[in-house]
C-alpha cells in the first residue's frame, strides 16, 4: 500500500492551489453576493481551462492531460476549500457532464462532442432530474420517441448545473415505459436545438456562484445519431456518471471543509479570552481535533474511491461512502467553524458564513445522504 502522490498529483495540487489564490479567492464574495456564475464561466474557460485543469482525467488521445481521478480529486479539494460554488460547476463539468460521452460515445460521437470537453473548450450539462423524479431517478417523464431517423424529445428537467452556458447536455428519457427502469435512454442535445428550451435561474441558499436552470422539451427534433449508447441503456449510463460524480461532490466537502478548519485553527490562535488564545482552552481544542479526524477519515474514502475508479475496479459503494461522509463532514466542520468564531463567523464579512451555506447542498445533491444509504446497505446487504 501506497499513502504517497505522484510527482504529476502534487504539481497538479500545487497549481490549483496558486491558481485558486490568485484567480479564484478574490471574486469569490462577490460571485455569492451577486449570484453571479459568468465571472466563474469565464475564469473557467480563459484561464483555468488553458492550464489544463479542466483536462485532468481526460485520456490524451482525445485532448487531456491523461492522469487519474486521484489527481482530480486532490484539485477538487483545493477548489473547494477556496469556493463551493465554483466547485460545482466544476465537479459537473469533469463528472457527470463528461463521463457519459467518455464511457458510453462511439468514436464518431466522441471525436464531435468528448474532445472539446477533454480540451476544456466547451462545457456539458446532465439533465436527469425532473419534478417527480429526483431521488427516484428511473420514474422519467420525459419522453424520447423515434420518429424516421429523428427522435423527438417532450419533457423538462430541473436543477441542471451549468444550463444556459453548456453546448452538449445528456439527456435522460423514457423511450419505453413499459420497461420501467430499462426503458430509459440517453441523448444528447446540443444547445439551440429547436424544440430545446433553457429555463430561469434557480435563486439558492448557497452555491450562488454556481447556476441551476430548468430544461424544457417541446417537441424537441434530435437525430437517432445523438443516442447514447442503446436505447434502454440510459439509467446504467446515469448510475454510472453519479459513482463518478459523487467523488466530486466528496471532494467538494472534504475541501470546504479543510478551508473551514483552517480558518478555524487560525482564529483560535490569534483570538484571547481568559487572557488565552482560545486554542488553549480544551473546549475549543477539542473541537478542532474531531474536526481534524473527520476531515481526515473523509479525505481518506474519496482517495480511496477515486483510486477504485481510475484503476477500472468497481467503486459504485466507496463513492457512495466518501459522498456520504465528506458531505457531514462539510456540514459539521463548517458549523462548528463558525461556531469557533463565534459572532464574527456569522457575520456576511467571513467566508465562513458562506462555507456553511454551500456546505449544506453537498448532503443533498447527486443523491441525498439517504440514498447514499440505500446504495451502500444496497452493495452490503445483496
Ligand atoms: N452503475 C451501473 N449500473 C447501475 C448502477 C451503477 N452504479 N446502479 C444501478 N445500476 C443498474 C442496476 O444494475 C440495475 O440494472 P440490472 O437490473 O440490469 O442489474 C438498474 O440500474 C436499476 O438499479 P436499481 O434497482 O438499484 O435502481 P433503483 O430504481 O432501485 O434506484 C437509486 C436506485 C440508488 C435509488 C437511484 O435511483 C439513485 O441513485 N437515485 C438518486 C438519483 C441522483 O443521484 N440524482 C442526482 C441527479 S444529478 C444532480 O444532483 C444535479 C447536479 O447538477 C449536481
Amino acid at each position: 500500500m501506497n499513502f504517497t502522490f505522484t510527482e504529476e498529483q502534487l504539481l497538479i495540487q500545487k497549481l490549483m492551489r496558486e491558481f485558486c489564490a490568485k484567480e479564484i479567492a478574490p471574486g469569490a464574495a462577490e460571485r455569492d453576493e451577486k449570484a453571479d456564475f459568468s465571472s466563474a464561466y469565464e475564469i473557467m474557460m480563459k484561464k483555468m481551462a488553458p492550464l489544463g485543469l479542466m483536462s485532468l482525467w481526460f485520456p490524451k488521445e482525445y485532448g487531456g492531460l491523461g492522469l487519474d481521478y486521484v489527481t482530480f480529486a486532490l484539485a477538487g479539494f483545493e477548489l473547494n476549500k477556496v469556493e463551493v460554488g465554483f466547485g460545482t460547476a466544476y465537479s459537473v463539468q469533469m463528472t457527470l457532464g463528461s463521463y457519459p460521452l467518455y464511457a458510453y460515445g462511439t468514436e464518431e460521437q466522441k471525436q464531435k462532442w468528448f474532445v472539446p470537453l477533454a480540451k476544456g473548450e466547451k462545457l456539458a450539462s446532465f439533465g436527469l432530474t425532473e419534478p417527480n423524479a429526483g431521488s427516484d431517478a428511473a420514474m422519467q417523464e420525459t419522453t424520447a420517441v423515434l420518429d424516421g431517423d429523428s427522435y423527438v424529445l417532450n419533457g423538462s428537467k430541473i436543477y441542471i448545473t451549468n444550463a444556459g452556458y453548456s453546448d452538449i447536455y445528456t439527456v435522460f428519457a423514457m423511450t419505453d415505459k413499459s420497461k420501467g427502469v430499462k426503458g430509459i435512454s440517453a441523448f444528447i442535445v446540443e444547445k439551440d436545438t429547436p424544440g430545446f428550451v433553457i429555463g430561469p435561474e434557480s435563486r439558492k441558499m448557497g452555491i450562488r456562484a454556481s447556476t441551476q436552470r430548468e430544461l424544457y422539451f417541446e417537441n424537441c427534433r434530435i437525430p437517432e445519431g445523438n443516442l447514447l449508447g442503446k436505447e434502454g441503456e440510459g439509467f446504467k449510463i446515469a448510475m454510472s456518471a453519479l459513482d463518478l460524480g459523487r467523488v466530486g461532490v466528496a471532494a467538494q466537502g472534504v475541501g470546504v471543509a479543510m478551508g473551514a478548519l483552517e480558518a478555524a485553527v487560525k482564529y483560535s490562535k490569534e483570538r484571547v479570552q481568559f487572557g488565552k488564545p482560545i486554542s488553549s482552552q480544551q473546549a475549543v481544542a477539542f473541537m478542532i481535533a474531531d474536526m481534524a479526524c473527520k476531515v481526515e477519515t473523509a479525505r481518506l474514502l474519496v482517495l480511496e474511491a477515486a483510486w477504485l475508479g481510475s484503476q477500472g475496479l468497481p467503486y459504485t459503494k466507496e463513492s457512495a461512502m466518501a459522498k456520504l461522509v465528506a458531505s457531514d463532514t462539510a456540514m459539521e466542520v463548517t458549523t462548528n467553524a463558525v461556531q469557533i468564531f463565534g459572532g464574527a463567523g456569522y457575520l456576511k464579512d467571513h467566508p465562513l458564513e458562506r462555507m456553511m451555506r454551500d456546505a449544506k447542498i453537498l448532503q443533498i445533491y447527486e443523491g441525498t445522504n439517504q440514498i447514499q444509504r440505500l446504495v451502500i446497505s444496497g452493495a452490503i446487504l445483496r
